[in-house]
């Protein structure tokens, strides 16, 4: 409703007249990497941007991109402090959240998630953030989601989760990425009577700290840029339809 009456406003030439509310986004981890592009991207489409960090302090990009567009508030967010979550779920208790884009995820320590040589410590962090992290955000943020006009939540997942793909390596990563989307089918289920929808959207193989990190060098490759315009084309598109169905970022589905 809120982009109908903006729409409205330009066409009957009063902007300035009176000014339409902005639709809003909440971002996890969007100091780097695709977090960071999505922030930029929606600030830059005038929409409100809820920018959350681990360490705001040290988001020297963040900042700067803050203090070129008023639309964009830092917050502090750790996915798996819980007094984090909730003191950020107080502040904005009320306000409607159109999209809320579960982006904060990590790869891990790749040798010691190799079978043959796994790690407990491994295992419970990459689940921590990757799983419960998005299942914790979005269940705090629920009702601002509910409250708004777009109603969509969105998790990061990777085609690595896919049961469909094969590979001997990344095994705490590929199954966090899998538990997260079958989160996300559950979380569907409750939510979907409230006109809910739910994104679980690969961002295809994007130039991120995380990819160096993981040591790909393919053909693949699109820039982070490509990758969270493609997903925000999907997220915009989103439907009943297609709601928690994995979807890359260039519009294609995938097998779970
Ligand atoms: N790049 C790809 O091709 C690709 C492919 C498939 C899926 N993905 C998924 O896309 C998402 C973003 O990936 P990326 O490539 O942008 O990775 P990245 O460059 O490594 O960035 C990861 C982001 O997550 C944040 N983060 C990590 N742990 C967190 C926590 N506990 N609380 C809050 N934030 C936390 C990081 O913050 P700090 O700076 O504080 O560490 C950083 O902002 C991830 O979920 C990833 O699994 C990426």
């Amino acid at each position: 409703m809120r982009h109908i009456l903006t729409a409205l406003f330009f066409s009957a030439g009063m902007l300035g007249a009176q000014v339409a509310e902005a639709a809003t986004v909440l971002i996890t981890g969007s100091n780097r990497g695709l977090g960071f592009e999505f922030a930029k991207q929606y600030a830059e489409a005038g929409w409100d941007v809820i920018a959350t960090c681990r360490s705001p302090d040290q988001a020297d990009e963040l900042k700067a991109l803050a203090a070129k567009h008023k639309n964009i508030s830092i917050e502090r967010l750790d996915v798996v402090d819980e007094g984090e979550i909730e003191a950020l779920a107080v502040k904005y208790k009320g306000k409607p959240i159109d999209v809320l884009i579960n982006n904060a995820g990590i790869l891990g320590d790749v040798p010691k998630q190799t079978f043959g040589s796994v790690d407990r410590a491994n295992f419970d962090r990459i689940m921590d953030v990757n799983v419960y992290g998005a299942i914790a955000v979005t269940e705090a943020f629920r009702d601002n989601v509910v409250a708004s006009d777009e109603k969509k939540i969105v998790a990061l997942t990777s085609l690595m989760g896919s049961i469909a793909a094969t590979g001997p390596s990344h095994t705490f990563y590929r199954a966090s990425k899998a538990a997260l989307g079958m989160s996300m089918r559950v979380i569907n289920g409750h939510l979907r009577r409230d006109g809910v929808v739910v994104g679980v959207i690969a961002p295809c193989v994007a130039e991120t700290d995380m990819l160096k990190e993981f040591g790909y060098e393919g053909p693949m490759t699109v820039s982070a840029e490509t990758a969270v315009s493609g997903m925000r084309d999907v997220i915009a598109n989103l439907t009943q339809e297609t709601s928690a169905k994995p979807i890359n970022c260039d519009g294609k589905p995938f097998e779970w």
